[in-house]
């Protein structure tokens, strides 16, 4: 048995839909129930909602406005557990107390490392050789929480933004679908780390 899942997204939506596909073909034993986006123009939503996959919108600036929605649409929904995905908003604390380990982002560096916006960026102009990606659980910290999982990714000379984001990307996708999968097996003994 696994997790019944929300993945919270912004934009393009590629781990979503790795996650999405994991489920679908039985990688991972857990459900997506549904995919919330905080922004409308979000290109992720549309790459679901073929495969009949539950999407919702919350276009609400006030933080407070916003996490009243998302948890009645979490409680709704049955969710369990919840990853981010490409989410670029601050949570609050009184909503990441309420999720206290069952709340999971991917960040692409190799954190602590280059936390927050434009991490890739950051590590091709500080001339790191190594770089990559790393799922954590989310606290009150913009990527601070505990540790999950990291995979690295070697810059090479030729690799400019673009390039490097695209090979860490692909790394994200093996990351993320490890870390669900060692963590329903953690939800299944009844562990909780
Ligand atoms: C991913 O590279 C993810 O690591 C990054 O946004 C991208 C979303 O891509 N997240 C952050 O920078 C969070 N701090 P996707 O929408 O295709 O999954």
């Amino acid at each position: 048995m696994g997790f019944n899942l929300a993945i919270l997204i912004s934009g393009r939506g590629s781990n979503m839909l790795n996650i999405v596909n994991a489920c679908d073909n039985k990688t991972l034993s857990s459900k997506v129930k549904i995919i919330i986006s905080n922004n409308k123009n979000s290109s992720g939503l549309s790459k679901v909602k073929k495969k009949g996959i539950k999407t919702k919108i919350i276009d609400e600036n006030k933080i407070n406005k916003f996490e009243k929605k998302l948890s009645e649409i979490l409680i709704k929904e049955k969710v369990n557990f919840i990853c981010l995905a490409g989410f670029m908003r601050i949570l609050s604390q009184e909503f990441l107390h309420n999720w206290k380990r069952k709340i999971i982002n991917i960040h692409p560096s190799i954190l602590p490392s280059f936390r927050g916006l434009n991490a890739v960026k950051k590590a091709i102009e500080k001339k790191v050789k190594y770089t990559g990606c790393t799922i954590h659980y989310v606290d009150k910290g913009v990527d601070t929480g505990e540790i999950i999982d990291q995979r690295i990714v070697k810059i090479l000379k030729t690799d400019d933004e673009e390039k490097l984001a695209k090979k860490i990307l692909k790394e994200e996708h093996i990351l993320y679908i490890k870390v669900i999968e060692t963590l329903e097996k953690e939800y299944n003994n009844g562990k909780d780390r």
